[in-house]
C-alpha cells in the first residue's frame, strides 16, 4: 500500500526564551529542510511568537500551529485566553490540543472535546493528544487509552474528523532520552489498537484516515525505527525540535 505524506510537528513548548532566538531556531530548520519532500513539518512555537514568524517566513516549507487554544469560540471577556478564529487569522494552521503537560494542570476530556471542536469549527487542525500514564502488564492502559480517546471527542462529528490528527503521546515516554520512548512493535500494537477505535466511532473509511502521530523522546536516532516499524504517520517532537540537528534528522527519517 502507498505510504501517506507524512507529518512532523514541533512543539517548542515554553522555549526559546527570545524572539531573536526563535527566528534563529526556525530559518535554520526551514533551511535544511528546504528540499525534503512528503513531509509536513509543522512548527508550533510559543503563541507569543507566532504572528512575528508567520510574518517573516510565510513562504518557506513549514506550516504554524499552536499550543493551546480557548475553548470559546469567537471573542469576549475572557482574559488570557487566545480564540481559535484569532489563531487561524494569525497564521496557524494546526493546534495541539489536551497535551499531556495541560491535563496536568487540569484540563478534563470534557474542555478537551469542547477546544476540539471549537479548533474544527474555526478551520484549524486539531492535533488531539492522548496516552496512558503507566504501562501496565495487564493492558490497563488499553481501557485509560480508549476511555480518554473517546471522551476527548465527544460531541465531535464524523463529518469533521476527517481534519482531525490523533498524536499518541504515553506520559511515562515524555522528556526523556531516545532510549526511554516506546519501542516500535508496542507502537505498531497501539497505533492499531488507537485506529481500531476510531473506526468504531467514526466508521473505517473516515476512521482509518486520521493520521496517528507520536510523540515521546523521537530523536534522530529513534526516529527511523519507529517511522518504520511503529505504522505512525509522523511524529510530534519535544525537546529535540530545538535542536536543528535532531530535528532535520527525524524529518529526514520520515
Ligand atoms: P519530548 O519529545 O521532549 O519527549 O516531548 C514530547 C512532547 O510532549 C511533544 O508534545
Amino acid at each position: 500500500m502507498a505510504r501517506r505524506g507524512r507529518l512532523v510537528v514541533a512543539n517548542w513548548k515554553m522555549h526559546p526564551g527570545a524572539l531573536q532566538e526563535a527566528r534563529r531556531l526556525f530559518s535554520s530548520i526551514a533551511r535544511r529542510i528546504r528540499r525534503v519532500r512528503g513531509v509536513q513539518v509543522v512548527v508550533c512555537p510559543p503563541a507569543l511568537y507566532l504572528s512575528e514568524l508567520v510574518r517573516s517566513y510565510r513562504g518557506a516549507n513549514i506550516r504554524f500551529g499552536a499550543q493551546d487554544v480557548s475553548w470559546h469560540a469567537g471573542i469576549g471577556a475572557y482574559t488570557g485566553e487566545l480564540s481559535a478564529m484569532m489563531l487561524k487569522r494569525i497564521g496557524a494552521g494546526h493546534v495541539i490540543v489536551g497535551h499531556s503537560e495541560r491535563r496536568a494542570m487540569g484540563e478534563s476530556d470534557k474542555t478537551v472535546s469542547t477546544k476540539v471542536k471549537a479548533a474544527l469549527d474555526a478551520g484549524l487542525a486539531p492535533i488531539l493528544c492522548v496516552g496512558e500514564e503507566e504501562r501496565d502488564h495487564e493492558g490497563g492502559y488499553l481501557s485509560q487509552l480508549e476511555w480518554q480517546l473517546t471522551a476527548s471527542l465527544d460531541g465531535v462529528p464524523r463529518t469533521q474528523a476527517s481534519r482531525l490528527v490523533v498524536a499518541y503521546e504515553p506520559v511515562w515516554a515524555i522528556g526523556k532520552r531516545a532510549q526511554s520512548a516506546v519501542t516500535p512493535r508496542l507502537l505498531h500494537e497501539t497505533v492499531i489498537f488507537v485506529k481500531k477505535i476510531l473506526s468504531k466511532k467514526y466508521g473505517r473509511v473516515v476512521g482509518m484516515k486520521v493520521p496517528i502521530l507520536y510523540g515521546g523522546s523521537v530523536e534522530g536516532t529513534n526516529a527511523g525505527a519507529l517511522s518504520r516499524e511503529g505504522a505512525v504517520d509522523g511524529f510530534l517532537v519535544g525537546h529535540a525540535s530545538l535542536s536543528v540537528r535532531d530535528f532535520v534528522s527525524i524529518v529526514k527519517a520520515c
